[in-house]
């Protein structure tokens, strides 16, 4: 009897991960806590989508926007219904929720209800029911009876889209914001300008775009090339189409970090205005790819006001409490040979041209800072000294966010061997790529906190981010089959435990994810089922010999 009943426990015990692998629940990023009924409810012309509070009226015009544009379903938002409803709901009384998107579902015959510790709470859930859809279009539309409670893993969890080296409408931008929003992700990257171009209107200096935004031709294949196309390439974003786009992002509840360039990258805005050079130019919007010898000059004031001019027409445009400063790749080459960056080293008693960058971001971050905003950089502005309220972007491995860690600075994971989305997602890819060699397996493989690091010091490594530079993705299909599937992988790395967690389990719901691509109709590479067969045939060889 005794043994009855402890297998009965042992069951029991088993239940919710049992059923969180059953075939037809298939959310992606995997929630906490899943537990499911059989049976289920039925969304048909009569379901009412209940709002009580006009704060989780976005969350029901996203859900209803989805199910009409998927399902041809168009459904009704009303303040209350007694049956047959699907509820937004947000704890009211809490006022500084420990995971504000935190959230719990639960659906019966009669009705499904989400409820959030905050209004992203809420439409991170609402996220969920969206998975419970079926991912064909359908008239029978059943959403499973389960109970969740979910939180995610990570604070910060992001996607970055380069739109210098290739430029991006704001309608793709804002699918771009939607395919964010569709993996429980919240930050919004924006590369903004770089050699190639630069992307936002500054009205002080309309120059930056009226010439920075166009090149005169861009190289042909993979860098150096095979010659250039010779056609004059290039767009930037009103701040008015900024400011929609932010919009939209928030209401989705999704951060935009914009990024502006310095002191390398610059070659668009050396075009627009050449004393921001060393040399005093000319200079031409870049061409083609790879680093850039021409950099912000440091020993003339003049580029510290222009740049400060930016950020006062930057800053008020994205509520974000940061603002990306870049730092990345600059060669020291023009600040070794100009007068006035060697002066600014002997005046300032720098040691050598990378204290002299440092010099150059911590004013800058100065100057961000007494307008109450942060800086984001990349992991080069350790070098020389980090600025001393920054947070690192750790792009060149995770030693800059570790090292960072240390020094008690926030950091945000992006290794190239991990989350560079611009790598090759095949051994055999037949697209041209920055190459690399980047497999879903492998995205999924990656724990952002790194276990060096003790309890203080992982709390410090606020999440990760995808990186999407765009030097070969010249359109918005392109763009798509690079994110996709690796995309979904990184959303679960980012949101869900990190233990257990299972690649034959995940394989499993993410064979359904490709289903739903095909209902968003986007773009998606299935090289992962190539590379398997590759390893299965070299098995199948080594096996037979
Ligand atoms: C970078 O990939 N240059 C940050
Ligand atoms: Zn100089």
């Amino acid at each position: 009897m005794i043994r009855v009943l402890a297998a009965f426990l042992v069951c029991l015990f088993f239940m919710p991960s049992f059923s969180q692998t059953s075939s037809s629940i298939n959310i992606i990023p995997k929630p906490v806590s899943l537990k499911t009924k059989p049976g289920s409810f039925k969304v048909d012309r009569n379901t009412k989508l209940v709002v009580k509070d006009e704060g989780d009226r976005g969350t029901a015009d996203f859900f209803s926007d989805y199910v009409k544009k998927y399902y041809g379903l168009s459904l009704e938002v009303a303040r209350e219904a007694d049956k047959n409803y699907i509820s937004f709901a947000t704890k009211k009384f809490i006022k500084a929720p420990d995971n504000e998107e935190h959230y719990t579902l639960n659906s019966s015959t009669n009705s499904v209800s989400v409820e959030g510790d905050s209004y992203a709470g809420t439409f991170r859930g609402m996220q969920s029911i969206i998975q419970l859809l079926p991912v064909k279009k359908s008239s029978n539309l059943g959403i499973p009876l389960v109970t969740i409670d979910d939180q995610p893993r990570l604070a910060y969890r992001g996607l970055m889209l380069d739109v210098a080296r290739h430029f991006f409408s704001v309608e793709f931008v804002k699918k771009y914001i939607d395919f964010i929003a569709l993996h429980k992700m919240n930050r919004f990257h924006w590369h903004l300008t770089d050699d190639q171009g630069w992307r936002i209107e500054i009205k002080k200096h309309p120059k930056l775009t009226e010439v920075g935004g166009y090149r005169n031709g861009t190289i042909i294949g993979r860098y150096p090339g095979t010659g250039n196309d010779n056609i004059r390439y290039g767009g930037f974003y009103t701040q008015d189409e900024i400011k929609e786009v932010v919009a939209y992002a928030a209401k989705r509840y999704i951060t935009v970090i914009p990024e502006i360039e310095m002191p390398g990258h610059a070659k668009a805005a050396l075009a627009a205005y050449p004393f921001l050079g060393c040399t005093g130019g000319p200079y031409e919007v870049r061409q083609t790819w790879a680093v850039e010898d021409e950099v912000f000059c440091a020993g003339n004031d003049s580029v510290f006001a222009l740049l400060q001019d930016v950020m006062d027409e930057v800053l008020p445009l994205f509520p974000s409490e940061y603002v990306h400063v870049g730092g990345d790749e600059c060669p020291k080459s023009r600040w070794k040979t100009c007068p006035k960056c060697q002066k600014r080293i002997k005046d300032e008693n720098l040691k050598d041209e990378h204290e002299l960058q440092s010099y150059f971001i911590q004013r800058m971050e100065k100057y961000i800072n007494s307008k109450g905003k942060k800086i984001i950089g990349w992991d080069e502005i350790l070098e020389g000294g980090l600025a001393p309220n920054a947070t690192v972007m750790s792009w060149r491995g995770e030693q800059g966010g570790i090292e960072a860690a240390k020094q008690d600075h926030d950091v945000i994971m992006t290794p190239g061997s991990f989350v560079y989305l611009d790598h090759s997602q095949s051994k055999k890819e037949d697209s041209v790529t920055i190459g690399g060699y980047l497999s879903i397996q492998k995205v999924y493989s990656y724990d952002p906190v790194p276990k060096v690091l003790n309890k203080e010091q992982q709390k410090h490594i606020l999440g990760a981010q995808g990186n999407v530079w765009t030097e070969y993705m010249a359109n918005p299909r392109k763009v798509e089959y690079m994110i996709f599937p690796r995309l979904t992988a990184l959303s679960e790395v980012l949101w869900s435990p990190s233990t257990p967690r299972s690649w034959d389990e995940f394989e499993k719901r993410l064979s359904v994810q490709f289903k739903r691509y095909d209902l968003w109709k986007v773009n998606y590479s299935r090289a992962m089922y190539t590379d398997m067969r590759i390893k299965v045939d070299k098995k199948k060889k080594i096996a037979s010999n």
